[in-house]
């Protein structure tokens, strides 16, 4: 099991066997007034979450399945901001080990074209900020190919996978927090501006190439471009008008993306 420590938050983390969901266990303590920074990691999880519904593939002592409780004083259309902020800092944390990471719009971790990590934030509104934001990673780490059912199999990879060896654990968890501590406390002075949009704009996996987004409940085939200050994905749609997304899912236009 990950040993507990102290994160740059100051608290300690909270580790577990197993838990349902880190994310579900960590709302919970939220609303019982658990700190900013705290910090929910588990060997495995039985019903983990992912976005839209979807189950996050959680096998035991193989990936970090980790959830961080945020309350950031940030606007409510800020919110969704945290997810990129998140995805730029996985990225630093891991790009000494790995070359070739990529974010894709809105918050994923990709590699050589398949997915590595995935983040999901949920948040509780207050009146006019977010109450609490609880940000959870799940991050492909020492499984193998293999050990993902077929259905992912062609979709995603791991760090141990592409880097031909197995991390410690909890050795790379204390390095992303630490990443996370310093991107967030960034992202609550300069908001999403320059050292964090550089980072996510030179390693933008979408950039240039033509996808379908699901926005609004609507399905548009563009080429992507950037993302600009705000988290809004800027694109061209066929017929030549300029769109900005705030929210939705991307597939590369080839075929489905995971
Ligand atoms: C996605 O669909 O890409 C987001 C997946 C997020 C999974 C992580 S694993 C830790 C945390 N707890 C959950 O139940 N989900 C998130």
């Amino acid at each position: 099991m990950i040993k507990s420590f102290l994160t740059p938050w100051g608290s300690e983390v909270l580790a577990f066997k197993s838990l349902d969901s880190t994310s579900r266990y960590l709302w919970q303590q939220a609303l019982d007034g658990a700190p900013h920074g705290s910090v929910v990691v588990a060997d495995h999880q039985s019903s983990g979450r992912g976005r839209r519904g979807r189950q996050w593939h959680s096998p035991t002592g193989l990936n970090l399945y980790f959830s961080v409780l945020l309350r950031p004083h940030s606007k409510l259309e800020q919110v969704p901001q945290l997810s990129l902020v998140t995805a730029a800092a996985l990225w630093k944390a891991l790009a000494d080990e790995c070359s070739g990471l990529q974010i894709k719009w809105p918050n994923d971790l990709y590699c050589q074209g398949l997915k590595m990590a995935g983040i999901l934030s949920e948040m509780k509104p207050g009146k006019n900020e977010a109450e609490f934001v609880i940000v959870g990673i799940g991050l492909n780490v020492n499984a193998r190919l293999s050990d993902f059912p077929p259905e992912l199999q062609g979709q995603v990879t791991s760090l141990g996978y592409e880097c031909d060896k197995d991390f410690d654990l909890a050795e790379l968890l204390k390095k992303i927090l630490q990443e996370l501590a310093f991107f967030e406390d960034k992202f609550c002075r300069e908001a999403l501006s320059g050292t964090i949009m550089d980072l996510v704009n030179r390693n933008f996996f979408l950039a240039e190439k033509d996808i379908m987004i699901h926005s609004g409940g609507h399905k548009i085939a563009c080429r992507a471009h950037a993302i600009d200050d705000s988290g809004h994905l800027l694109a061209t749609t066929k017929d030549g008008q300029k769109m900005a997304f705030s929210a939705g899912e991307a597939w590369l236009d080839k075929g489905t993306v995971y």
